[in-house]
């Protein structure tokens, strides 16, 4: 079964020559989308499909994109190319090196939900990526696969690119909605969601980049071959990116259910020379940490899986590792994208990362263990988006599964 999809041709056509990706099928997705299917159709081919959303929830993607093709007012797609998360960087990986098949899937997507405007919301710091995505734009306006009368067809689209400020939590949906806005970069109350009132209060389906470069393939093989590709729960393939102590770090292209220890030995080349395995991260800084013995745990979308994939980021921390420092950047990192909005957040944040400066320097009191079990719940259980729980995750794991406290 084909395990390669958005990788496909990676390194072996020119990602900055639009006729390299015709020449390979490219925008064959599109051509037959205008020519033997309709929106809805084409719908029920990502339905059946079982893509479920790459940007770390997991949602259905057909029922994302049916939520707002059924309106019948003005809508909005959005291709979200924020990607704050560290350690992460699938998502300008498609667009260094293949640009066209991301266009292709927001082209197709933003024609399903019946959008005439998409926006790709591009990181503030992808200068390069902003470049090839310009360049690539203006090279498929040329070949009339955007504009007006899509290659003859009655379809109109156009794209632009939106980039962001850098703020992690803009990565989120209504603070990217938000900032687009011209508002303060910060969460909103859902509902309503995007779906229903999202940019200027229009219809708005907001998709991951990795999910929406997904579309090309499914509407060419159609929905049933994808879903028999990977873990049935949540099927196929899935960008993991392999950092730390692995022989080979990188971007590799896996199906969905490959376990950490598959990932590890068969895609990342084992664990570096010389080092000893002592953790994993699973997504990033907000991610879970997964010991020795959990490594067989087939990483899914699935609310049953007990590893969230997230944003598919895998550290690898070997024994050589001072885990305090580690703690230090993550929490420090949280404390800095905290936007501030929620007091829980804003303080718990600010507490959590002065007690982690404690824990390096060995000078934690008891008072602030007990300190540590409040703010973690409080995060955990009160904040107002999910940036909170995400800052309380890793040191949580790190309390618990490394006993990062002593006795
Ligand atoms: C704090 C925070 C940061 C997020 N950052 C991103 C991001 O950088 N990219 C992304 O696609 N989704 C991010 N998300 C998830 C989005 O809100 C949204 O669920 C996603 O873009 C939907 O696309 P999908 O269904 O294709 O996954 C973030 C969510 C939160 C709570
Ligand atoms: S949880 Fe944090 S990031 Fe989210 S709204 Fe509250 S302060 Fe902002």
């Amino acid at each position: 079964m084909e395990n390669k999809i958005i990788t496909k041709y990676w390194n072996k056509i020119d990602p900055l020559n639009i006729q390299d990706y015709i020449k390979v099928g490219g925008y064959d997705a599109l051509k037959k989308f205008i020519r033997d299917m309709d929106a809805r159709t084409a719908l029920e081919e990502i339905k059946k499909s079982g893509l479920c959303g790459r940007g770390g929830a997991g949602f259905p993607t057909g029922q994302k994109m049916e939520m707002v093709a059924e309106k019948t007012e003005k809508k909005y797609f959005i291709c979200n190319l924020d990607e704050s998360e560290p350690g992460t960087y699938k998502d300008s990986s498609i667009v260094d090196n293949n640009p066209h098949m991301l266009l292709e899937g927001i082209i197709v997507s933003a024609l399903i939900v019946g959008a005439g405007k998409a926006f790709i919301y591009l990181n503030g710091h992808y200068e390069k990526q902003k470049e090839i995505l310009a360049h690539a734009l203006e090279q498929a306006r040329e070949k009339e696969f955007l504009g007006k009368g899509i290659i003859g067809s009655c379809y109109d689209l156009d794209i632009e690119i939106f980039q962001g400020a850098g703020a992690y939590v803009c990565g989120e949906e209504t603070a990217l909605i938000n900032s687009m806005e011209g508002n303060r970069g910060e969460p909103k109350l859902r509902p309503p969601y995007p779906t229903d009132s999202g940019l200027c209060g229009k219809p708005t389906c907001v998709n991951n980049a990795e999910t929406i470069a997904s579309v090309p393939w499914i509407i060419v093989n159609g929905g049933e071959a994808y879903s028999k590709i990977g873990a049935s729960c949540s099927p196929g393939t899935k960008l993991y990116i392999l950092g730390g102590a692995v022989k080979k770090p990188g971007v590799v292209e896996a199906p969905t259910g490959t376990t950490i220890h598959k990932l590890i030995h068969e895609f990342g080349g084992g664990i570096s020379c010389g080092k000893e395995l002592w953790f994993a991260q699973i997504g990033g800084a907000s991610g879970r940490l997964i010991t020795e013995n959990e490594l067989d745990t087939p990483l899914t979308f699935s609310r049953d899986c007990p590893v969230p994939l997230g944003s598919g980021a895998v550290l690898i921390v070997d024994k050589s590792v001072n885990i305090y420092d580690l703690i230090l950047s993550w929490t420090g990192f949280f404390r800095r994208e905290s936007c501030g909005k929620c007091v829980p957040c804003r303080e718990g944040t600010f507490r959590l990362h002065e007690i982690a400066g404690r824990l390096k320097d060995g000078e934690i009191s008891e008072r602030d263990k007990e300190a540590l079990e409040d703010i973690l719940w409080t995060l955990n259980n009160t904040t107002f988006c999910p940036l909170g729980k995400f800052a309380a995750t890793a040191m949580s794991d790190a309390v618990e599964k490394l006993g990062i406290l002593g006795d």
